[in-house]
């Protein structure tokens, strides 16, 4: 029987990536940097309930804005299939973002069958979060009972008006702060705290958000202001680079003394340091001023199901029409491999000779 091959589509031009090849559905996938594919990232709605202001500015995602149809979302079956795939050619980390994941109901439905897939060495799957924190108390318990590993929570500011202002929706400090507490109490530790910085708005948050976390069984990561997508009106001039902030805490006092630690794993995004005095550690991540594409292992399945292989792509590679035309999982599996295998982004590392490219894709679309 001579089998239909349908190859993943660039959804620009509707041409296929390239003449499709059946490649084996196991094993290992380089791409052509010989980055291996460890790392997935699942967004599972494109909404959220903040309006951070270097991520979804009111001005741009008002009442107007043209959020996807449920029709168009990928199900948890077809989720979970993409990653079955995919965990058979190598991920050991599957992240589910949003916009803001939380939102998606049934959130810990998807997360009970990514935790039953098999992985071809028998480990265990890291399964996280990242998550804004305003559900977490309320979700925390079900997502740790359904297999969750760990949550990533964003708070970019100890001071209320400046998370407000950065917010953009009134939330306060204190909502995230309890989110937090309860989900290391359900035991989805090590939770780790994501601030972003951005010059004149927050960088005055470094030191208390730094003394807050210090000591605590909390990882705060400071992250240099990125130019993602097409929304926040990026300026170079508002990222603080991170070797400045490096200076700011060890400059401040006695007990904010740093060290630099060796990475946990290829590719990690965050530098990580240790206090001197042994009162735990702190992260930067610093993808302006030091990119990190080298060992960047990181694959991006879209809510709308297109996989994307880079942050700051412009396009991405449609498996959604894929798992509806009923492929069967061999061609689905070689599609997706051979989108790795072609992969060459390194956005970050070549940012300044990228000018009058076509628009990026949304934060809030593709997860961070
Ligand atoms: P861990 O598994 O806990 O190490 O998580 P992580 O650091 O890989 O994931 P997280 O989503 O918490 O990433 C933290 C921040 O790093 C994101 O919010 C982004 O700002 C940035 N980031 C993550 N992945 C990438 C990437 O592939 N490229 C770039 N340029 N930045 C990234
Ligand atoms: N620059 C850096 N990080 C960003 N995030 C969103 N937008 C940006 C940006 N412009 C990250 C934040 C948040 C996660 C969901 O995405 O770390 O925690
Ligand atoms: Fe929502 Fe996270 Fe974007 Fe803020 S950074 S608007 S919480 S998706
Ligand atoms: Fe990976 Fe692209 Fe980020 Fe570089 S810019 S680390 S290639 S996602």
């Amino acid at each position: 029987m001579s089998r239909r091959i349908i190859p993943i589509l660039d959804q620009r031009t509707n041409a296929a990536v390239t003449p499709f090849t059946a490649i084996s559905s196991t094993g290992l996938l380089l791409d052509s940097l010989q980055r291996p594919l460890r790392d997935l990232r699942i967004s599972v709605t494109d909404r959220c309930n903040f309006r951070c202001i270097y991520c979804m500015p009111r001005s741009v995602f008002d009442q107007h804005y043209p959020y996807l149809p449920h029709s168009s979302l990928l199900t948890f079956e077809e989720i979970t299939r993409t990653a079955r795939l995919l965990v058979a050619h190598g991920v050991n980390k599957i992240r589910l973002t949003g916009g803001e994941p939380l939102l998606r109901k049934n959130l810990e439905r998807l997360v009970a069958m990514l935790r039953a897939l098999p992985t071809p060495d028998g480990l265990p799957l890291d399964i996280t979060l990242t998550t804004n924190g305003a559900l977490l108390a309320q979700k925390a318990r079900l997502l740790k009972q359904a297999g969750l590993n760990r949550v990533t929570v964003s708070l970019d500011a100890l001071d209320d008006e400046i998370f407000k202002r950065m917010n953009d929706a009134d939330f306060s400090v204190a909502e995230v702060l309890h989110g937090l507490e309860v989900a290391h109490q359900e035991g989805l530790g090590p939770v780790k705290i994501n601030m972003v910085v951005k010059k004149g708005v927050n960088d005055q948050q470094i030191l208390p958000m730094a003394r807050h976390f210090k000591g605590t069984p909390f990882t705060l990561r400071l992250i240099e202001y990125m130019d993602v997508g097409a929304s926040n009106g990026w300026k170079m001039d508002e990222v603080v680079p991170s070797a400045e902030v490096i200076n700011q805490l060890n400059a401040s006092s006695a007990d904010m003394q740093l060290i630099p630690q060796a990475a946990n794993y290829p590719g990690e995004t965050a530098q990580r340091w240790n206090y001197r005095d042994g009162s735990g550690e702190i992260g930067l991540i610093s993808s302006v001023t030091q990119a990190f594409c080298q060992d960047c292992t990181r694959l991006r399945l879209s809510t709308e199901g297109k996989l994307y292989t880079c942050l700051f792509a412009s396009q991405g590679y449609d498996v959604r029409t894929l798992l509806r035309e009923q492929s069967d999982d061999s061609q689905l599996s070689s599609a997706m491999a051979q989108l790795w295998q072609q992969r060459g982004d390194r956005y970050s590392e070549i940012r300044h000779q990228q000018t009058g490219l076509a628009p990026k894709i949304e934060m809030s679309y593709i997860g961070g």
